[in-house]
């Protein structure tokens, strides 16, 4: 096999965080995220837990140093725990860090596995803690299984950040009450602005609530204190809770574009890699493992380095079609 050369795209940003959707199943339905009726991919469309190893075994060799499992919901895939403990081994060896998104539905029971797998942090989506909103977001969810996960991976050991996408109308008002709740709790909280990611069955620009908005609102009840050296790497900005341990982040694609520092990409249940959530630039790495072993893998990725787009291009307009048509779920968050 070719020596392992480091990761760099063709704008010269050094690539170090692999997000993985293990799946692009849910067992919830987000209304942001998913039309209720979707169609998901048959079983013999998706690798195996073997090639998703094999694929980020090569990553890391390759100066991955960060990698995420998604989905999808990425619990709800069979031989989670499993995988999670394989690419464990990779600590101390190239790998700093393995984390999860998860909806926590059910969290409680692989908490533990997750723990002893070696992951530290997971963000866990959570727009409501209210049972009737979450319920109406999720379409079926019961907030108190997803709460129960969340407390059962802290008495696990793992710290959590809570995901909460800020929803006009629908969870506007329990931004505050989260923050407090996360304070509470010694969680962090990050909110995310709706992407125009794939058809729903409804209108996104309706439900589409500015960050700055929410932010000026938080900063008139909570003491905020800008730290600006966590703005490297990831698309969060962050700001302390002053006398908490609670960091809130704001995820802003479209009032504040974080692309510039962009070092993902996204491994998708199919096999393809996406270099950025925002276009449909992809190569096939199932189709090079298949074909070619991991030799077919390298020059792939080499290929998906020469052609990762500089930026997304998010608009959210009334009535206009998504920016891709793929969903959050298929490239995961
Ligand atoms: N826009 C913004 N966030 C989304 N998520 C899923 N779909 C979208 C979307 N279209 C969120 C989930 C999860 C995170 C990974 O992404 O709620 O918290
Ligand atoms: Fe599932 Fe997450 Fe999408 Fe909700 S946002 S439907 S939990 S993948």
């Amino acid at each position: 096999m070719a020596p392992a050369s480091a990761l760099i795209d063709q704008h010269g940003r050094r690539i170090s965080y692999l997000r993985i959707s293990v799946t692009d199943r849910c067992d919830l339905r987000c209304r942001y995220c998913m039309a209720e009726h979707m169609s998901f991919l048959p079983r013999d469309k998706v690798l195996t837990l073997e090639e998703i190893a094999a694929i980020a075994d090569r990553f890391v060799a390759r100066g991955v140093r960060k990698i995420r499992l998604t989905g999808g919901e990425p619990l709800v895939r069979r031989g989670i725990g499993e995988l999670a403990t394989r690419l464990g081994r990779h600590f101390g060896h190239g790998l700093d860090e393995l984390t999860m998104t998860t909806n926590a539905n059910r969290l409680s029971e692989h908490a533990s596995t997750l723990a002893a797998a070696g992951i530290k942090r997971i963000n866990v989506s959570l727009d409501s803690r209210d049972p009737e909103t979450f319920r109406h977001i999720t379409r079926h969810g019961d907030v108190s299984r997803v709460i129960d996960g969340i407390f059962a991976a802290r008495d696990a050991g793992l710290a959590v950040k809570i995901n909460m996408v800020a929803l006009k109308g629908l969870n506007d008002r329990e931004i505050a009450p989260m923050l407090l709740w996360c304070v509470d709790h010694g969680f962090d909280l990050t909110l995310i602005e709706t992407m125009p990611l794939g058809a729903i069955d409804e209108d996104r620009a309706e439900r589409f609530l500015p960050l700055t908005e929410a932010f000026e609102a938080l900063r008139g009840r909570f003491d905020l204190i800008r730290e600006i050296d966590r703005t490297t790497g990831g698309p969060a900005r962050y700001w302390r809770v002053e006398g908490s341990q609670t960091r809130l982040g704001l995820i802003s694609p479209l009032t504040a574009n974080f692309c510039d520092g962009c070092n993902r990409v996204r491994l998708t249940t199919e096999g393809k890699l996406y270099m950025c959530l925002g276009h449909g630039d992809r190569v096939d790495l199932k189709e090079a493992l298949r074909r070619g072993g991991l030799d077919a893998v390298d020059d792939a990725i080499d290929a998906a380095m020469a052609a990762k787009p500089a930026r997304h291009d998010f608009q959210i307009v009334s009535g206009a079609a998504p920016a891709v048509e793929r969903h959050m779920s298929v490239t995961g968050g």
